[in-house]
This record gives C-alpha cells, structure tokens and sequence, in this order.
C-alpha cells in the first residue's frame, strides 16, 4: 500500500450518516424559519382579527368613555365615571318603579315611562339627570305616588322613591358619574330603538351595544386634607374641564381600557391561573360547565384573545374556567363579596379571599358593611368581564337559551363565514 492510497478525499472520510445529520438539521432550522416568518400571514383572519363589530366597540368603541378614579384621597370618593361626547354615547333614560323622571315637553320624548309598551328609547344626545329645580312639582309627584301606595299596601310603609329631572347641559360634551354600586353598563337586546337618526353609528344597531344608565353630571371641588391637595364629587362644584385634567395627576382616573390590562397584570402576580383556567375546550364537559341551562358555550376561538398581552390558557383547574365569566357571572356586587369573602359567596370554597382589592376593613371602626372597592378591584373586574365577551354579543338569546336557531349559528357558523 502506498502513501496515496491510504490518504482519504474530505467526501470519502466522512461519515454518511454525519452527512444526513447535518443535512437534517439544516432541514428542521429552516423549516422552523419558515414557519415562523410566513406561515403568520396565511393564518386565518378570524384568528388575529376582530370578528364582529362588537369585539371592536368592546376594546376601542365603549373605551374612551368610561374612567374610573384610582387615586382619590379618600376611599370612599371612588366613582366610575362616563365622559359622554354628543353623537358618541348611548344613553337610556328609563324609568323604574322608584325612580321617576320629570322632562320638559322638548325631552319627553327621550323618557321610556314607567310600565309603557314602547320599546327601550336610546339617545346619542348628550342629556343628564338632576334633582329637580322646581321643588313644588317633584314633591306633588311624591305625594301622589306615596298615597298610591298606601292604598295598594296600607300596612307597609312607601318606599323612598326617587324623582330626578331631565335637562339638556349647555355643552355637548360632559361627565357623568355613576355609584360604584349602580349598574353602569347594560346589554340591549333587539328590543330598542334609538331617537337620533342623524346622530347614528353603525353599532348601534347590534344587539349588545353597551348603554349607559341614568348619569348625573360630573362635577369636582378641590378641596387640602391634612395638607394634600384632594378633590371630592360635588355637583355644585366646578365642572371638569378636559380629558387631560380627569386623567391627570390630580385625579389619576384611568379608562376602562388601562384597567383591563392592570387587571390583566394583577391576574398574573396574584397567580390566578394557578387554580384557573382560561379557555372553553371543545370537551363535553366544559362547553356544559359554561353554558347556559339550555345551551352550550362556544369554545374557546383563538380570536378572543387577541387583545390580550398575556394569556393564561393554564393547565389544570382547581376553581372554575373563566373564559366565560364575563357572561356567566356580570354582577359587579357578586364579584365584590367573593373576592372580599369567597366562602360567604360560594358554599365552602377554598378561593383565598382578595382583600386588599378593599380600601376599608368593614370589621375596623367603620359602619359599612363591605369595604369599598379600590382600583385593584375595578381592574380585575373589568379584566374577568371582557371573558367571553369578545366572542359575539352575548345575546339574551345565548345565554338564556331563548333562540335555539340563532344560538347554533354562533357555536358553529361563526367559524364557517
Ligand atoms: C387556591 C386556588 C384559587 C386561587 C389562587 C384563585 N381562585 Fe378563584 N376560585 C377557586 C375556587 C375553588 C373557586 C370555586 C368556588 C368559588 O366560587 O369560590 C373559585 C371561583 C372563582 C370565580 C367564580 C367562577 C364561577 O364561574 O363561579 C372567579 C370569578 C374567580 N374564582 C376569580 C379568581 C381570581 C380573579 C383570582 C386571582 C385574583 C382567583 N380566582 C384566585 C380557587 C382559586
């Protein structure tokens, strides 16, 4: 054997299996590239897209015009608020059993009366509610409606009913606040109409538009407490005077958007997903689990959460799913006495209790009865409503199984459109 025979090619000295490894994994890194860089724009749009128009008007549209105060001086001075801007907000001005409304001819036909047939009226007009400026007339109307009641019931003492007036602010753009504890926003159903034709967006016509009830105007007086410069609600104070102001350090309000993502952000520091899931698996046992009595919940679409910076998908469940807790469970009271005491809300329930979502331990000196929900609780709530409510308009007829034909097209056309 010479020299020259024994000195191997580069090719013939190598490995044919090192050949195919390499070979492979150039393959699989490629692949992955390619998957990463260009599959993404051949998805399906319905996955990173918002689907309906309300999904929009859920994050973008209902949005600018709910704030929430988070840092008053006092607890107790915690208010959402609306800033309503005239063509923009809907807005219902209904009456109840309790609550009456006097209007001036010009607006009466804004007030749905009390036990009338006509459908829900809703208004983009910017209109308020005040208590009455002639006296005389709401006191008649008390009268009258306290001995309609002694006659019906004249055991029971009359309940305090409420007469407010409507009237028009001066300017087309004002705030409005709402109790923390009132119902600040509603589902429409296809029963409404709205009055203001010209005034008039294209979701307004779908059915779960949000309105808002009954708001009073806005309005603030500064005012130093133990040195600090404070502010407190006052309807005889001065009026706020622009976006800029209410979100300002002064009175740090936050809108319904930032909330959801500092709830977004709670969820994960509190470990939430630690015993929650967030997603409706196509499993028999979990569209039943959060579906109605009559209906079964859509799974989970990966659409829904696309406005989302985190998402907790989790991985096994040791409380509830909630990725349809927005619709299962929408009470803002329910929500703030489980997370104050998950045991007085839900029969034996291991849930920690969430108590510094409070401002005021209601077993200390003070006579309330719960404490009062700070902006932690207003940004987890606003974060648990958006479940299930980025799908499509939870309509009466899904939830409460109303409309059996209706509620399968949106577990299973949504997909095929
Ligand atoms: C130790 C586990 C655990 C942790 C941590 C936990 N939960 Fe729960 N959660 C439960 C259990 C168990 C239930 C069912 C009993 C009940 O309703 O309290 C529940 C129920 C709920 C419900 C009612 C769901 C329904 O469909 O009835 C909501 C909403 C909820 N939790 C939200 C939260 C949020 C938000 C957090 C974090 C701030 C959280 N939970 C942290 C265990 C937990």
């Amino acid at each position: 054997m010479t020299e020259a025979n024994n000195k191997k090619g580069f090719w013939q000295s190598f490995e044919l299996s090192a050949l195919v490894a390499i070979t492979g994994i150039i393959v699989l890194f490629s692949s992955a590239v390619i998957v990463t860089l260009i599959a993404p724009n051949f998805v399906d749009p319905t996955w990173t897209q918002p689907t309906t128009p309300y999904q929009v008007q859920m994050h973008e549209i209902s949005d600018p015009n709910f704030y929430i105060s988070s840092s008053p001086i006092q607890p107790e001075e915690i208010q959402a608020v609306y800033h309503l801007k005239n063509g923009f907000t809907l807005l219902a001005f209904q009456e109840s059993y309790t609550t009456r409304i006097l209007a001036s001819k010009e607006l009466e036909k804004y007030v749905t009366r009390y036990q009338s047939s006509t459908p829900l009226k809703l208004t983009s007009k910017v209109l308020l509610l005040r208590p009455p400026a002639d006296k005389s007339k709401a006191d008649a109307l008390q009268k009258e409606l306290n001995e309609e009641w002694k006659k019906s019931n004249p055991k029971e003492t009359s309940p305090n009913f409420v007469i407010l007036e409507l009237f028009e602010p001066k300017e087309n753009e004002a705030f409005a606040v709402a109790p923390t504890d009132g119902v600040l926003e509603d589902w429409v159903d296809e029963n409404f109409v709205i009055l203001d034709k010209n005034n008039q967006h294209s979701y307004h016509n779908d059915p779960g538009v949000i309105f808002i009830n009954n708001p009073l105007e806005y309005k603030v007086q500064y005012i130093t407490y133990f040195g600090k410069k404070g502010w407190l609600y006052d309807p005889a104070g001065e009026p706020i005077a622009s976006l800029e102001q209410l979100k300002g350090g002064d009175m740090g309000f936050r809108s319904r958007q930032e909330l959801i993502q500092i709830g977004e952000t709670i969820y994960a520091h509190e470990g939430c997903w630690y015993c929650h899931t967030d997603q409706t698996r196509t499993l028999v046992q979990d569209v039943v689990l959060n579906g109605s009595d009559s209906f079964p919940a859509p799974p989970s679409s990966p659409n829904e959460y696309i406005y989302n910076r985190i998402t907790f998908p989790g991985t096994h469940r040791i409380g509830p799913d909630l990725s349809r807790v927005g619709i299962k469970r929408p009470s803002r009271d329910w929500h703030r006495s489980h997370f104050w005491s998950p045991k007085t809300a839900s029969k034996g329930s291991i849930m920690p209790a969430f108590q510094h979502f409070f401002d005021e331990d209601p077993r200390g000196s003070s006579v309330r009865t719960t404490g009062i929900p700070n902006y932690k609780f207003e940004a987890i709530y606003q974060y648990l409503m958006t479940k299930g409510t980025r799908i499509t308009p939870p309509t009466q007829a899904w939830w409460l199984g109303k409309d059996p034909i209706n509620t399968i097209n949106l577990i299973e056309g949504a997909r095929s459109k």
